[in-house]
């Protein structure tokens, strides 16, 4: 350390699972950070995890945890079920929290995980990654630039037909899949780009036979300023050129218009013509094909997280923000089930 510089920041991850991987690759690359414990209820995840990344100090209980170790932030990587658990503990031990998407199970409980955070007045964010890509960044900043005017239409697709249930079989089993697990991403990037939302009508099915819940969404949301969008995603759309993980947007603008294409393909065409851009993520050395778009998005949250715990400011994807987002899954479900909009004031 530089005589001067801030010490290390002293974080734990919580479940050591399939994901995890990516978040300890990228707390690796962060200098300023230091994993110092690992916790995962399953032994024999918990002792390769550890192994893999070199930390000695492993608990199967997040509580003993918190109560043995000085940290500065906990990374809850564990599923869904567990998350409010975890967030309140750590919220008890006035420990700063980053939790993975999806928030929790109902929207009770997320509004519960926010407030305790607040009552303790630790930070919280969540790990909602795709509004961090680079290609997402890149339309983000053509808005901003007012490269193609303000905007009053957009699109955001991903459609897929990908085998996500070899590495995450739990996917197969739940009774809600793809609004949930997937559609969460492009609906908080449909925010992200468009503002936030007012109302969201959908429509769900399930194609594929083997699995429970739904594996087809379509979406049409209602943004504040009247700007209308279409969310739509699919895990039963095989395609000779295979997509996947990539998120494709379009946006109208009052002064052009732009699209986010295969292979990161950023076409913008406004009042100068037509540019084409390559908006391609960087491969991270840690990284592989396909999923080094999403890998690199970790690596860009994880350092936004530094930043705001450094300066004490809430991060983009706070808990707070993040309950816009979860609004929207759960509207989305509750339309599709009533067959009509839902707005998210009812909620
Ligand atoms: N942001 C993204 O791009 C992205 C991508 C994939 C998964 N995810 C999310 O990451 C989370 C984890 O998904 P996964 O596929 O890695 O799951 P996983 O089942 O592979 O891993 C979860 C791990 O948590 C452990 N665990 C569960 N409850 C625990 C508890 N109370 N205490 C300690 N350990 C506990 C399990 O033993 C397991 O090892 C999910 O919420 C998922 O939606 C996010």
């Amino acid at each position: 350390m530089q005589a001067g510089a801030a010490p290390r920041l002293r974080g734990a991850l919580i479940g050591c699972g399939f994901f995890a991987v990516n978040q300890m690759h990228g707390w690796a690359d962060l200098p300023d950070v230091e994993i110092v414990a690992l916790c995962d209820r399953d032994p024999a995840r918990l002792a390769q995890f550890g192994e893999q990344f070199g930390v000695t100090a492993r608990y199967q209980d997040a509580e003993r945890m918190l109560a043995t170790e000085r940290l500065d932030f906990v990374d809850i990587a564990t599923t869904p079920p567990s998350h409010r658990a975890l967030v309140e503990l750590a919220a008890r031990h006035g420990v700063a929290i980053i939790c993975q998407k999806p928030i929790a199970p109902t929207l009770e409980d997320a509004r519960a995980m926010v407030q305790a955070a607040e009552d303790a007045s630790v930070l919280f964010m969540v790990h909602e990654n795709f509004r961090w890509q680079t290609p997402i960044l890149a339309v983000k900043q053509a808005i901003q630039a007012g490269r193609i005017g303000t905007p009053f239409w957009g699109r955001v697709s991903f459609r897929s037909g990908y085998d996500v249930y070899a590495a995450q079989p739990y996917l197969a089993t739940g009774a809600r899949f793809i609004i949930e697990d997937l559609g969460i991403h492009s609906l908080d990037v449909a925010r992200f780009l468009l503002g936030d939302a007012l109302a969201i009508t959908a429509r769900t099915r399930r194609v594929n036979p083997a699995i429970t819940g739904e594996d087809v969404a379509t979406m049409l949301l209602d943004h504040v300023g009247g700007v209308t969008s279409v969310v739509d995603c699919s895990y039963a759309t095989p395609q000779e050129h295979e997509p996947f993980p990539e998120t494709f947007v379009e946006i109208d603008g009052e002064n052009g218009i732009l699209r986010l294409g295969r292979d990161y393909r950023l076409t913008i065409s406004g009042r100068d013509g037509t540019v084409i851009e390559d908006v391609s993520p960087p491969l991270l050395p840690w990284a592989s094909r396909p999923w080094h778009n999403i890998q690199e998005s970790v690596f860009n949250i994880q350092r936004h997280w530094v930043e705001a715990l450094r300066a004490g400011g809430e991060p983009d994807t706070s808990g707070r923000d993040n309950l816009q987002t979860f609004a929207l899954v759960q509207a989305a479900y509750l339309s599709a089930e009533r067959g009509r909009t839902v707005r998210l004031d009812t909620l």
